[in-house]
C-alpha cells in the first residue's frame, strides 16, 4: 500500500501538506486551517483500516480529505468504500477537488453536514477515524459503539494533545466494557478501540 501510491494521491498529499504547514505560521484562524493529521498518523490509520473487518467505513471531519487519501489507499487494496463526513461547505469543496484530482470519487462518499445527525442510519460500523469539533467526540463515540460490528475499530484523533477536553470521553472509552482500548502515542495521540 505505501510502496506503490499512485502519483495523483502523492502529488495532492504533498500539495495539502505545504497549504496545512503554511497556515499553522501564517495566522490563518483555526476554524480556517485544514488541521490535518501528520503523515506518520495517516500511515497509521491506513494500515488500522486495512486490517479491519469488512462492513461500514466512516470518517468524521474530512477538512480537505488528507486523512481521507491515507484511508482510500487502504480501501482501494482491499476494495472497500468509506463515508467521510465534513461539516463546513468551503472544507467540502476542498475536499472534492481532492477525490476529484486524485481519482478516488468511486471509493469515497463525502456526506456535508453535522456527523452527529447521521450515524443512527449506519449499521455494521467496521472502521470509523473519528477526527472532529472535540466536543462532539463524546457525542458520536456514544452513537458509535452499539453501531460497531465486532472486531471493529474506532481511531480518535488527538487523544494526548487535547487528553484535557477529551478527558470524559477518553475515561469511558478506556473503561469501557464494551470496548478494548489503548492511546497510542502517535503524531497527536490516537485512542484505539476495539468491539468485543
Ligand atoms: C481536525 S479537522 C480534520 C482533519 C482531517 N481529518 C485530516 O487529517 O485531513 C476537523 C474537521 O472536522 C469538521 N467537523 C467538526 N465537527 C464536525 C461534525 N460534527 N461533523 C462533521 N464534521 C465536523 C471541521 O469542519 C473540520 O474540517
Amino acid at each position: 500500500m505505501f510502496h506503490n501510491i499512485p502519483k495523483a494521491i502523492q502529488e495532492r498529499m504533498r500539495y495539502l501538506e505545504s497549504i496545512n504547514k503554511r497556515d499553522r505560521v501564517n495566522g490563518t484562524p483555526d476554524q480556517r486551517r485544514l488541521r490535518q493529521i501528520p503523515p506518520e498518523t495517516g500511515k497509521f490509520i491506513a494500515l488500522l483500516a486495512g486490517a479491519a473487518p469488512e462492513g461500514t467505513y466512516l470518517e468524521i471531519g474530512t477538512s480537505a480529505g488528507y486523512s481521507t487519501l491515507w484511508l482510500a489507499l487502504a480501501c482501494k487494496e482491499i476494495g472497500r468504500r468509506i463515508v467521510t463526513f465534513e461539516i463546513d461547505k468551503e472544507k467540502c469543496d476542498l475536499a472534492r477537488e481532492t477525490f476529484r484530482r486524485t481519482g478516488i470519487k468511486k471509493t469515497v462518499e463525502l456526506v456535508i453536514g453535522d456527523a452527529r445527525e447521521y450515524l443512527q442510519n449506519y449499521k455494521n460500523i467496521s472502521f470509523c477515524f473519528l477526527d472532529a469539533e472535540k466536543d462532539a467526540y463524546y457525542d458520536c463515540y456514544e452513537k458509535l459503539i452499539p453501531r460497531m460490528m465486532r472486531g471493529g475499530l474506532l481511531v480518535a484523533d488527538n487523544a494526548i494533545s487535547h487528553k484535557e477536553i477529551l478527558k470524559p470521553m477518553l475515561a469511558r472509552a478506556l473503561a469501557d466494557k464494551r470496548v478494548d482500548a489503548l492511546v497510542v502515542p502517535i503524531g497527536s495521540g490516537e485512542l484505539v478501540c476495539r468491539k468485543l
